[in-house]
């Protein structure tokens, strides 16, 4: 294994969102889920800072790939990765953190009902993380203009939830710098949802 970059995970492995960095690291680590985990960046990321995380995504590649790098990265007692079908609800458990990263997969996923039922997951204080795409990467092959990017507010307001048992902790738009798989440097938004569960 290489040295640690700035943040904290080894060059060559699957690297950490910008949003979630923000956002975890004012977190005390407990229990996490990641829904749609894809390659695992976040669930290597958060584990390194102490989380106990269950990763889930449809894919049975990157189920068995973030497998393997928590075996390499002596992480296994930390994560455990699953092959799972959001669409049927969640795996069970109560989480401190929820993190749903870019969950963009289509018409036929349910994001409304899976953050409803992952708000309905999270302990009290836990908080859900929602970060969606809020415009069109430079290097993205679809430069339809008329793509629409709902607003984290209106993607809050489709989980509906029960005010008396969540608050909406931030909803907002932030521009940061990315680069493209060509090596290209653009400027794209992100759309940022984060609520926390209140009550007992
Ligand atoms: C755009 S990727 C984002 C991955 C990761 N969160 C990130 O930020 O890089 C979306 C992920 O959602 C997963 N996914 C799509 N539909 C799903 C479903 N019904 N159940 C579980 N995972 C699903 C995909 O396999 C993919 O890994």
């Amino acid at each position: 294994m290489t040295e640690p970059n700035e943040y904290g995970v080894a060059a060559g492995y699957p690297q950490p969102n910008t949003r979630l960095i923000e956002i975890a690291s004012h977190l005390i680590p407990g229990d996490a889920l990641e829904v749609g985990c894809g390659n695992g960046g976040d669930t290597l990321w958060l584990a390194q800072r102490g989380w106990s995380v269950t990763a889930a995504d449809i894919a049975a590649t990157a189920v068995h790939r973030l497998t393997q790098l928590a075996q390499e990265t002596h992480l296994e007692h930390r994560i455990t990765s699953l092959r799972w079908d959001l669409n049927q609800g969640l795996p069970p458990g109560d989480f401190d953190l929820i993190n749903a990263h870019y969950l963009h997969a289509g018409p036929g996923l349910d994001r409304p009902g899976i953050f409803r039922t992952a708000a309905h997951a999270l302990r009290p204080g836990g908080h859900l993380v929602v970060v969606d795409h809020g415009s069109i990467a430079p290097w993205s092959w679809d430069q339809d203009p008329n793509v629409g990017f709902p607003s984290p507010r209106e993607v809050h307001t489709n989980i509906e939830l029960d005010p008396l048992s969540s608050q909406l902790v931030r909803s907002d738009a932030q521009q940061r710098v990315a680069s493209g798989p060509d090596g290209r440097i653009g400027e794209v938004t992100d759309h940022i949802l984060m609520i926390q569960r209140t009550g007992l």
